[in-house]
């Protein structure tokens, strides 16, 4: 079809006014932003590591499409300041419920097997339901979305199908997925247009508020166990730039750690504005691709990294600190510490130059790349989460530098005795 740029159905009138389009998108961004905070206070606590990498890609997903709707909705005659409300109260209580989740198989059988696939099923509805032209550039933006989950449902399906054939437990997540399905249910489902009941429903474990953990977990079943020391690989190469380079890649593999800290930092900082989680969402998306670069090389080059022990030093040090001080410790005290002349240009000029290594030589590249970007997110949200300027809190994380170096360094004589 030619006329109407290719748009279907031009005479249809569509289900959703002007007011009502605005109050279900708010649904969906709701939906969005609460599984994003969800699955940053879960990470700390999930042990498989495929999870842990697809929760970390699937959280920064869930933020573009948030953002989409940030920008949407004010455009239907909504004041920009109703997005930082939630709409409803009953979905409030399936997140605050969601991140109680207390096994690998109870969160990803919620998100997988009934949250996502709910929202795609009202996604789908209304990008069918709407009038195709008045509402075109929200089309547009469920379209992506709808994109999106369904690569990240069929993901779920096979990483719970691997989780359950692994597990000699009875728990598949069942009971917690059916009781996440009976909050969504009565919050109207994803639309809010369903029957909803006059019953509130009532709290399950939420009465107790979702702490996160004070160490940072690794699947004991299939990983080594977690340490604050580098270990490398074993055993080291003969040769010094090869035992150099193996040393890098694990390096990379152990990133996983910083995603931790950031998730942390983004479930537990209230208040700040929504550019400062979606950014922290993409951060957390880098350090996890930081830690597949890691994971690729390893496997590449045929060593066996996932038996080895696992450093967890960002998370596990630095736990006790309030979220500034974490943020400023790494966006600053590393990354942009890393952006001296003997940083990550060097890590990667040496991986060309002296080792010669293609694959870790392009991954050092754009390692250099993502680290130029999170130390400039350092600099812009840094002091606004201490209230303090710059200078302020370069000081800050110089003390936070001092504290962690001392408390590896402890580890690492505990190790040697
Ligand atoms: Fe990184
Ligand atoms: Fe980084």
């Amino acid at each position: 079809m030619i006329e109407y740029a290719g748009i279907h159905n031009p005479y249809a009138v569509g289900a959703y006014g002007v007011d009502r389009n605005a109050a279900v998108l708010q649904r969906y961004r709701a939906l969005h932003e609460g599984l994003l905070r969800a699955a940053a206070g879960q990470l700390p606590n999930r042990d498989d590591w495929n999870l842990r990498i697809g929760m970390c890609k699937h959280l920064y997903e869930d933020a573009e499409a948030a953002e989409q709707l940030h920008i949407r909705i004010p455009e239907l005659r909504t004041s920009s300041a109703t997005l930082t409300k939630e709409p409803d109260a009953r979905l409030t209580l399936l997140f605050e419920e969601l991140v109680h989740a207390r096994t690998d198989l109870e969160w990803a059988s919620a998100v997988y097997e009934v949250i996502k696939p709910a929202m795609l099923a009202a996604f789908r509805d209304h990008a069918a339901k709407t009038q195709q032209i008045v509402d075109q550039p929200t089309i547009r933006l469920l379209r992506t979305a709808m994109l999106d989950l369904e690569d990240q449902i069929a993901w779920g399906r096979e990483l719970l199908a691997s989780l359950r054939s692994a597990s000699s437990e009875p728990e598949d997540g069942a009971e917690f997925a059916a009781r996440m399905q009976s909050f969504l249910t009565a919050a109207g489902g994803v639309s809010g247009e369903g029957p909803r009941s006059t019953d509130l429903p009532r709290r399950w474990r939420s009465n107790e508020p979702y702490a996160i953990p004070k160490t940072s977990k690794r699947c004991a079943k299939t990983m080594g166990p977690t340490t604050l020391i580098r270990t490398s690989v074993e055993p080291p190469p003969a040769d010094p730039i090869a035992r150099e380079l193996a040393f890098k890649m694990r390096v990379r593999q152990e990133e996983m750690t910083a995603c931790d800290l950031i998730a942390g930092v983004l479930y537990t900082q209230r208040n700040m504005p929504w550019a400062f989680y979606r950014d922290l969402a993409r951060h957390i998306w880098d350090e996890a691709r930081h830690a597949m670069f890691g994971q690729a090389a390893l496997e590449a080059d045929g060593y066996e990294w996932k038996s080895r022990p696992q450093y967890t030093s960002d998370y596990d040090v630095n736990a006790e600190k309030i979220p500034s001080a974490k943020y400023a410790w790494l966006s600053i005290g590393i990354e942009e510490g890393a952006m001296v002349s003997l940083g990550k240009k060097k890590e990667f000029e040496w991986c060309r130059d002296e080792a010669k290594h293609p694959l870790m030589a392009q991954f050092q590249d754009y390692d250099w790349a993502d680290e130029v970007v999170h130390a400039n997110l350092g600099r812009k949200w840094a002091p606004d989460l201490m209230g303090e300027p710059i200078a302020f809190v370069r000081e800050v994380a110089q003390k936070e530098l001092a504290h962690f170096w001392s408390e590896v360094q402890r580890a690492e004589r505990k190790a040697a005795t």
